[in-house]
């Protein structure tokens, strides 16, 4: 018998309302075309550090492939408390920690277990791209903070005010150092976040990806280490970004145990554990050597250096200076141009892959994404092109005047 093909509808409104994402074409494209510099990347350009890959191989051959529980193991969750504490100044037990794949799944995970259909998630604007859809899939309703370049891209607790439904809102997702503004949240905005959290009884998601990428000075502060935080504050890290081994997947989570335990009990149907053999690499990470953080560090400030000077000097162009992460967040509205639309002109006419701003939310637009994980020549060669290809857009303007 000739079985038909299916002709029923197999994929979900759900899924079928997520907005498309032109990440992944732009990455296509300018990994199709050899020519092409791409500032697109949001994952360090650096190798895993040695000590873990060896590590990692050793532990593989000992047999360390199975799975482990949700939680994570022991071990490495032990050594996870202690780093808070030391370094977060955040004070919870292992029995407070679970162990992800990645902090992607410890967002889905915090927000499958916090948020009902119809209940409402604050969330910033510019944000990092999976807080919206996340929320949206889960029948959520994002409820965006507005964060503008004039406030330095800080977050506004009267911003937040305006957003809020206080009647069915649970959540604050905060990110410091931001994707994509590459802004970090002065302690003092910290303070006023805390007290607005407090003043609408709201759980906080803190997502510090970026804890460890900051310069000039900066300090990152976590929110949950701010007086009478402990129990309002689901700490989220990662070690994709300071260790430099995003394919490993990685990251953990931090806070009030019961949502640590439903998160625990919501794991076994999900991934059931981040991969063993990536916790093992991640406890070699914190247990051995910090050299290698701050080798990056260094390195990534002396591109962020070049970056924010050469963006600033090309007519057209400003950008206010990045203080963590690994982004420049430059303002292109005065070429009149969408971002989108500035995104694919900028790939033809100066063979430069940047993000358009609006793919981080509707705030976004006037502005690209600029990462600065690429090498030092790289960012050089590329602004070259980008300063040289503007320049026509520069004269159109003197003309139009
Ligand atoms: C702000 C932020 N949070 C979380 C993540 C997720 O990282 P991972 O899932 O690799 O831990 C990223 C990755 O780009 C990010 O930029």
């Amino acid at each position: 018998m000739l079985r038909k093909v299916i002709s029923r509808r197999i994929i979900a409104e759900r899924e079928e309302e997520l907005p498309l994402s032109t990440m992944g074409e732009l990455i296509k494209i300018a990994e199709e075309n050899k020519g092409i510099i791409s500032l697109g990347p949001g994952e360090p350009d650096f190798n895993t550090p040695k000590h873990i890959i060896n590590f990692a191989c050793k532990k593989l051959r000992e047999g360390y492939t199975h799975y482990s529980s949700p939680a994570g193991r022991h071990g490495l969750r032990e050594a996870i408390a202690k780093k808070l504490r030391k370094n977060n100044k955040i004070d919870v037990s292992p029995d407070q920690v679970i162990v992800t794949a990645g902090s992607t799944e410890a967002i889905l995970l915090a927000l499958m277990c916090t948020t009902d259909p119809g209940e409402g998630v604050l969330l910033p604007d510019p944000g990092f791209l999976a807080y919206r859809p996340t929320v949206e899939t889960l029948s959520g309703m994002p409820l965006c903070v507005p964060h503008y370049e004039d406030a330095g891209f800080q977050f506004e607790v009267e911003e937040a005010r305006k957003a809020i439904l206080p009647e069915k809102t649970n959540v604050l997702i905060i990110n410091s150092p931001s994707n994509p503004t590459g802004v970090v949240y002065k302690k003092k905005t910290l303070e006023k976040i805390a007290d607005f959290a407090c003043e609408y009884d709201l759980l906080i998601i803190s997502d510090e990806a970026y804890e460890r990428l900051v310069y000039g000075g900066e300090k990152h502060v976590s929110i949950g280490s701010l007086n009478g935080m402990e129990n309002r504050v689901l700490t989220l890290h990662t070690f994709s970004k300071t260790y430099a081994m995003p394919g490993f997947r990685v990251g953990y989570a931090a806070g009030p145990e019961c949502l640590i335990n439903a998160m625990k009990k919501l794991h076994l149907y999900t991934t059931v554990c981040a991969p063993t053999i990536s916790q093992e690499a991640a406890l070699a990470a914190l247990k051995g050597p910090q050299g290698c953080v701050s080798k990056m560090v260094k390195e990534y400030d002396r591109r962020r250096k070049l970056i924010t000077e050469r963006l600033n000097d090309i007519p057209g162009i400003s950008c206010i200076e990045p203080r963590g992460a690994f982004y420049a967040f430059p303002n292109i509205s005065s070429f009149g141009m969408k971002s989108f639309d500035f995104t694919m002109w900028l790939l033809k006419n100066a063979r430069v892959a940047t993000t358009p701003g609006t793919e981080f939310g509707k705030l976004g637009e006037g502005y690209v994404r600029c990462s600065f994980a690429t090498s030092y020549e790289k960012i050089n060669t590329a602004m070259d092109r980008v300063e040289k290809a503007t320049k026509v857009l520069n004269k159109r303007k003197k003309k139009t005047r």
